[in-house]
């Protein structure tokens, strides 16, 4: 099946017969947060500093059942959101979901990201999770996305990994092999696939990674069906993921889950390993941290921008000093005890005298403190609110 329309046509079934992800309406904004939806806690992430607008218009690429857009809607209450998705089967779930728990500013349509130029104006923000892997071309299709966005603009995007998914590229081969020229039929697929789970010897090492890793989300037949009847999936590791960064014309900001491209968890008790790892260019330590933790690299989930980005790196004492902090909004429970949810929903502790600098700028933007005017007020020092801003817990606005 190498035809870009029938591929399509395949993926829109897929989806309409398991429309995902298949989880549950509520009559109320869905709970907690994510940062990377979130346009402050992104573009603070991508630039240093929390951004001049809120009323941005963002796109989910591919929304599916709409988890992801309705997280957009409520998070970012003054931006306008646009879904768009192959499958109409997936987006009428998404519709009632947004309707369900209130989310009004979002409008979704049937249309494929290829012909993503069929929608008026840019975006500020582009999330594409999940989906460009399930495309005929990759390549063209982020490129129709990095044409609609705006300068200056983010495109958060999510796209399989081959090293930690190579079990289940097998179990997709076998599967497929067994329902001969009943492929294509998902339901026939799911039971296939579940009798042979079931069947395989407990040690098996297909079975026993699926059981570690994946069998939770799995109970659910749309998460089992996404994952090993899919009629269409390219996993990327390093070189070629990068190939499709470059292709997309935008510039690499950074991975949006960087603990795991740290070296330092690998071999960070080793001084001269991580000194040689440190002399390695960007792209040849993120190929050496993937080949010492395969099972690790699931997926690759990254941003990239429209040029011009203006970013902050706040290493001017006197930048910092004059600028507006405020806490993240995708922290919680640290109004209460130092040890509370970080950005990735973590618990987290803090020295006192970072957690009493965090209280400090709690009456923030409103008030307009300066780090300067807290910093009068508690015991932190300047080292602590640069770690608090690297940990993603407070947005720094520079003053002009
Ligand atoms: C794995 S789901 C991801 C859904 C959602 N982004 C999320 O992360 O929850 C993939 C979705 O991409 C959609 N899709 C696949 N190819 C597409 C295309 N060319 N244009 C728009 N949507 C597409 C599918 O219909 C499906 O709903």
């Amino acid at each position: 099946m190498s035809n870009p329309q029938s591929i399509s046509t395949a993926v829109a079934k897929l989806y309409n017969t398991y429309p995902f992800p298949p989880e549950p309406l509520l009559d109320e904004p869905p709970p907690g947060y994510n940062w990377r939806w979130n346009w402050l806690t992104a573009y603070s992430f991508c630039t240093g500093q929390k951004p001049a607008r809120r009323d941005v218009r963002i796109l989910d690429a591919g929304c599916g059942t709409g988890v992801g857009t309705e997280y957009l809607a409520h998070l970012n209450p003054e931006a306008t959101v646009v879904g768009i998705d192959l499958s109409s089967g997936a987006l009428a779930v998404a519709q009632e979901r947004c309707q369900k728990s209130g989310a009004s500013n979002v409008a979704f349509y049937h249309l494929s990201l290829f012909d993503v130029k069929q929608l008026p104006g840019e975006f500020d923000l582009i999330n594409c999770v999940g989906v460009l892997h399930h495309t005929p071309d990759p390549i063209l299709g982020i490129q129709a996305l990095a044409k609609k966005l705006a300068p200056g603009g983010l495109l958060h995007v999510f796209v399989y990994g081959e090293l930690g998914r190579w079990e289940i590229k097998l179990m997709q081969e076998a599967i497929a092999l067994l329902q001969g020229d009943r492929r294509g039929d998902y339901t026939d697929g799911v039971a296939v696939g579940r009798q042979l789970f079931a069947t395989l010897p407990k040690n098996n090492r297909l079975r026993k990674r699926e059981e570690e890793r994946w069998a939770w989300e799995n109970q659910r037949d749309g998460y089992f069906a996404d994952m090993y009847v899919h009629p269409q999936e390219i996993d990327y590791n390093i070189h070629t993921v990068f190939d499709l960064i470059d292709a997309s014309g935008l510039d690499f900001v950074g991975f949006s889950n960087p603990q795991v491209w740290s070296a330092e968890r690998l071999i960070g008790k080793d001084p001269e390993l991580m000194e040689r790892a440190q002399r390695l260019g960007d792209r040849q330590r993120h190929r050496l941290i993937e080949l010492l933790d395969p099972q690790a690299i699931t997926h690759y989930e990254f941003f990239l921008a429209r040029h011009p980005l203006s970013t902050q790196d706040w290493e001017s004492d006197q930048e910092l000093l004059a600028a507006i902090p405020e806490p993240s909004p995708c922290i919680q429970g640290w109004q209460d005890s130092p040890q509370f949810f970080n950005v990735d929903y973590q618990i987290t502790r803090l020295e006192d005298a970072a957690w009493q600098f965090l209280l400090g700028c709690q009456e923030n933007p409103t008030a307009q403190k300066t780090v300067a005017e807290i910093l009068e007020t508690v015991d932190a020092s300047l080292e602590d609110v640069r770690s608090l801003h690297h940990q993603q817990l407070i947005l720094l606005t520079p003053t002009p």
